[in-house]
């Protein structure tokens, strides 16, 4: 089992297209763990990209997740991080293939709707970054006693 960080970027509420992806991820699999709606100041916003200060970009990124509220969780399930990263397509939407999130929602490199964590390495610290421990729930799935 893998958690991964998963940000619906300002663009994604805007649009309201937050329950038709996760919609996705939970058809693929994956199970929520952690969930929120938050408005990102630009200290969390500079922490989170912090790899890309410098870049020409950079300054435009921050703008644009500080842009607007959020939605921000850890998914769960076997090679998560994996998973949510092909399931996202390429990070330009108008190069990322039909049938991803990116290539059927987004036409752009910076508005292109969500984040998902690259590597272990980076899982561990962005989940650390924007969740408490107490907020990423331990539980199990069981259809048999729910689905009725
Ligand atoms: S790069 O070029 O290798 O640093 O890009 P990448 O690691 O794939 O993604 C960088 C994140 O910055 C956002 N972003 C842009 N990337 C590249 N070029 C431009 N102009 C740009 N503007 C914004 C991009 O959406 C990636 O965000 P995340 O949230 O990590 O997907």
């Amino acid at each position: 089992m893998q958690r991964t960080l998963i940000i619906f970027k300002p663009d994604t509420v805007q649009r309201r297209l937050v329950g038709q992806i996760l919609q996705r991820f939970e058809s693929k699999g994956l199970r929520i763990a952690a969930l929120k709606l938050l408005q990102v100041d630009r200290p969390l916003g500079e922490k989170h990209y912090a790899e890309h200060q410098g870049k020409p970009f950079f300054e435009g990124l921050i703008d644009f997740i500080t842009g607007g509220p959020v939605v921000v969780g850890v998914l769960e399930g076997n090679e998560a991080i994996t998973v949510v990263r092909s399931m996202l397509g390429a990070t330009n939407g108008a190069a990322a293939a039909p049938g991803t999130v990116r290539g059927d929602f987004s036409i752009s490199k910076q508005n292109n709707l969500i984040h998902g964590s690259d590597s272990p390495e980076s899982a561990l610290r962005e989940i650390a970054l924007w969740f408490r421990p107490e907020e990423v729930v331990d539980y199990t799935i069981d259809g048999s006693q729910w689905v009725f």
